[in-house]
């Protein structure tokens, strides 16, 4: 049976990704440290859906699909030798890794909090790399990066898959090349993937080991065929200033009858991918991995392309809800383009999962049936920058 680790396995993409892997034939270890659950503790906020204990729910997915995942709580970037040892032990084919603090807002909350997610990503992934190439295992590493790296102005060209055909004039002579797309990160949070990139483009080049970066859009969504299988496997639905993200965000605010917070015109255009494209893309990946002596595979991991405000209508129509224009907490273009190459993926036999009616009533549903959890206090984005 094909192994895989899923670092960040109880977390909003790692657990339905875990589900989806198993269900695949895949033998699934997670490792997590439940980091992100003593987060909500931190901000006094909880997951609109009541998400159940780690080991609650892989023994619901034991009895539901007959699939055993097993469990191992690892800080990673904190315990290097437990990670090696289970690297040596367990011997994956795969890594998967989501193990990181995932939200541009938390990172700029205070310089504690940039502080300490720079200390936790990038402890995390140069461990990592560190102990494969201690093991001197063949493992391939699939990481989670964000099309943020890019930067969210207008680039003017369809932003390619990670790296960027230039050429350099001097003294008349013309030389052709491909750089690492120049990074313009916007957060810390985007910076510590960022610096990701450089990490991996060493460890590839002097250890020789395989990667991929998946530059991933904002995630929507919350169930797949797998955590809808019985209420216990229920993902995490993030609805907070810090965690939630837009389309998530806006759809709860209208099964709350809140009016939908946009910030400034709306006038961002973002690059958004379904959860269950993000299994699906996590599967593709691992089954598709670079050769060993190819350099870092980057793929953009998004499906579509929307402005905020366009989405914003389109759920205000589609519900009723008003929408609120806010001033901007953040510091990014109050409007840009955005054309994104994702051929990749979809040569690998991605079939992009759109926006559609249905998919967005499900999360509304969810949001609904849920309501009571919600706490109105924390939708506002009070991290400002
Ligand atoms: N959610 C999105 O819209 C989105 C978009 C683009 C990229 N990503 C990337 O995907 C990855 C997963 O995102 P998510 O939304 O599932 O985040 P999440 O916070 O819900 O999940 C991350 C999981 O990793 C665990 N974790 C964090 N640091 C750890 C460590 N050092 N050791 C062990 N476990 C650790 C957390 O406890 C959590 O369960 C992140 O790297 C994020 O940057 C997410």
């Amino acid at each position: 049976m094909r192994k895989v680790l899923v670092l960040g396995g109880d977390g909003f993409c790692g657990w339905p990704t875990s589900l989806h892997l198993s269900e695949a034939g895949y033998e699934v270890i997670i490792v997590d440290d439940f980091s992100r659950r003593k987060t909500d503790i931190e901000l006094e906020v909880e997951s609109l859906t009541p998400i159940r204990p780690l080991g609650e729910r892989l023994k619901v997915w034991r009895d539901v699909s007959g699939n055993k995942i097993r469990h191992i709580t690892i800080s990673i970037g904190k315990e290097y030798r437990r990670l090696l040892e289970l690297l040596i032990t367990e011997k994956p084919e795969a890594i998967v890794h989501f193990a990181e603090q995932r939200s541009a807002p938390y990172s700029m909350k205070s310089s504690g909090h940039r502080r300490l997610t720079v200390n936790k990503n990038l402890s995390a992934t140069n461990d990592i790399l560190a102990a494969i190439v201690e093991s001197k295992l063949d493992i391939h590493l699939v990481h989670l990066g964000t099309m943020g790296v890019y930067g969210y102005g207008t680039a003017g060209i369809k932003i390619p898959e990670g790296y960027l055909k230039v050429q350099v004039e001097e003294g008349g002579k013309v030389t052709d090349g491909e750089i690492l797309y120049p990074s313009n990160p916007g957060s810390i949070y985007h910076m510590t993937k960022a610096q990701d990139q450089l990490l991996f483009s060493f460890y590839n080049k002097n250890d020789e080991l395989r990667i991929t970066d998946l530059h991933q859009g904002i995630v929507w969504g919350t169930q797949t065929p797998q955590t809808r299988r019985d209420e216990y496997l229920i993902n995490r639905f993030d609805y907070d200033g810090d965690y939630g993200t837009v389309l998530n965000r806006f759809l709860m605010q209208a099964a709350i009858n809140y009016p939908l917070t946009v910030h400034g015109t709306g006038g961002q255009k973002r690059a958004f991918i379904h959860i269950q494209d993000t299994c699906r893309c996590i599967q593709l990946a691992i089954e598709h991995p670079p050769e060993k002596k190819d350099r870092v595979k980057i793929l953009n991991q998004m499906t579509e392309i929307h402005r905020v405000r366009d989405l914003a209508q389109l759920i205000a129509e589609k519900t009723g809800v008003g929408i609120a224009y806010l001033d901007n907490p953040r510091k990014e273009s109050a409007e840009n383009d955005l054309l994104v190459i994702n051929d990749q993926l979809l040569e690998m036999g991605l079939k992009p999962t759109t926006l559609n009616k249905e998919l967005m009533t499900e999360v509304e549903q969810v949001a609904r049936k849920y309501s009571s959890r919600c706490d109105q206090d924390k939708i506002p984005c009070l991290s400002e920058w």
